[in-house]
């Protein structure tokens, strides 16, 4: 199957998300995305989560903030790069989105500013389970809407799972939303009573929390949250149908990445049966880091030929084994490795059949600026048969 350069089949999108396992090369990716649309003359923006500075890094910056930093005209010039557009990238800060979110959902000022200072919205809002999945949705969502970027793309964090993401919005709605939680709450928010039974809370997010706070305090905390957020369920809800619709629009594009290894190829068909399951198709599957066989280059691969090459080269062939040798038993290793790697992803391409596979083979270096990520970009642009 021929298929078009990554660029070109996913030129339509306006929300990118790259999912997968982790360290398979997903921030690697996003930034290659996000670096050849803004050469082809968009304005891009990458959005990461990985709290590892990752994408900072990638791309060669020191660090990266909660607002979009504009990757400069010396970046792309080391890199031999003239951009037609613009690419910007930025690390979500967790807690500032939730802080931007309320100020919008609240009714009032007060409201807002009664909410932050709630020690358990404090809390809540950096360990809640699914927090971050739903609040790069949510930023995602609001940048999508505005339309201030031709493309985001998404770079999902190690631990995530792409089903985290479809159902981010949902999960933190059933928290905020939980009649069970209500329920037992009634009596205590009309009588501000210490009950014994509170502590059999359902809701285990809320049990986890719970530690951190000395009884009283919890429940005065809880209390003062749940009556703050009085009202502002039907807003979330509302906003949570919305990022649900964006992401099962034409506009929104799932890329499964992935490595050759077994395992993490068993991960990504899990990924994409569950994006499956929730009527989202994978519109592209990447798999990185696939080892080039150095049989099919052509270069000198037995001992005779690797003699002679090392003496063209006037590099002593000594040592026991012989270099010659050694470098020969090496190269029978990476043929071997890259049959390997090769099996591998003509069993994911048959168990895939239909989603366009880019292979990108292991370079020789880490990425760590512009020019690899450029590197990256030509694998994903090449036509590949
Ligand atoms: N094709 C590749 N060849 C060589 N190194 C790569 C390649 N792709 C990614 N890397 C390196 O592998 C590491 C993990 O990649 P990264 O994109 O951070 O993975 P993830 O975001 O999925 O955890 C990084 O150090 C990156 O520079
Ligand atoms: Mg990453």
């Amino acid at each position: 199957m021929t298929r078009p350069p990554i660029s070109a089949l996913l030129a339509q999108r306006k929300v990118i998300c790259c999912v997968g396992s982790g360290g398979v090369g997903k921030t690697t990716t996003s930034a290659a995305l996000a670096l050849r649309f803004a050469v082809e003359g968009k304005k891009t923006l990458v959005l990461t989560i990985d709290p590892a500075r990752r994408l900072a890094n990638s791309l060669g910056l020191s660090a990266l903030g909660n607002r979009e930093t504009r990757i400069g005209d010396e970046l792309f010039r080391a890199a031999g790069l003239k951009p037609h557009g613009e690419m910007y990238a930025m690390m979500l800060d967790l807690k500032l989105t939730w802080d931007e979110l309320v100020d919008r959902q609240a009714p009032s000022p007060e409201k807002a500013r009664q909410i932050k200072e709630n020690r358990l919205y404090q809390t809540l809002s950096t360990v809640m389970a699914g927090s971050l999945e739903y609040m790069a949705m949510e930023k995602v969502y609001e940048l999508w809407r505005t339309g201030r970027f031709d493309v985001v793309v998404l770079d999902t964090p190690p631990t995530a799972n792409a089903l985290d993401f479809l159902h981010a919005a949902d999960r933190i709605v059933d928290v905020l939303d939980n009649d069970a939680l209500r329920m037992l709450l009634g009596p205590l928010l009309k009588a501000s009573r210490v009950g014994l039974r509170l502590f059999a809370l359902p809701t285990g997010i809320i049990l986890k929390t719970l530690g951190r706070f000395t009884g009283q305090d919890f429940l005065r905390d809880l209390a003062q949250f749940l009556v703050a957020f009085e009202g502002m369920y039907e807003g979330f809800k509302e906003r949570a149908g919305e990022v649900k619709h964006m992401l099962s629009s034409r506009d929104a594009a799932f890329v499964l990445v992935t490595s050759p290894n077994p395992l993490t190829i068993e991960e990504a068909l899990f990924f994409h049966r569950a994006l499956a399951s929730d009527g989202v198709q994978t519109a592209a599957v990447v798999v990185n880091r696939v080892q080039r066989d150095p049989h099919r280059f052509g270069g000198p691969d037995s001992v005779p030929a690797l003699r002679e090459a090392l003496q063209l080269a006037q590099i002593k062939d000594g040592g026991d084994p012989l270099l010659s040798q050694r470098l020969a038993r090496t190269l029978a290793e990476q043929s071997t490795l890259a049959d390997l790697d090769r099996r591998e992803v003509e069993r994911l391409e048959r168990m895939l059949s239909g989603v366009p596979l880019y292979k990108v083979p292991r370079l020789r270096k880490d990425v760590h600026d512009l020019a690899g990520l450029w590197q990256i970009d030509q694998c994903l642009s090449a036509m590949q048969e």
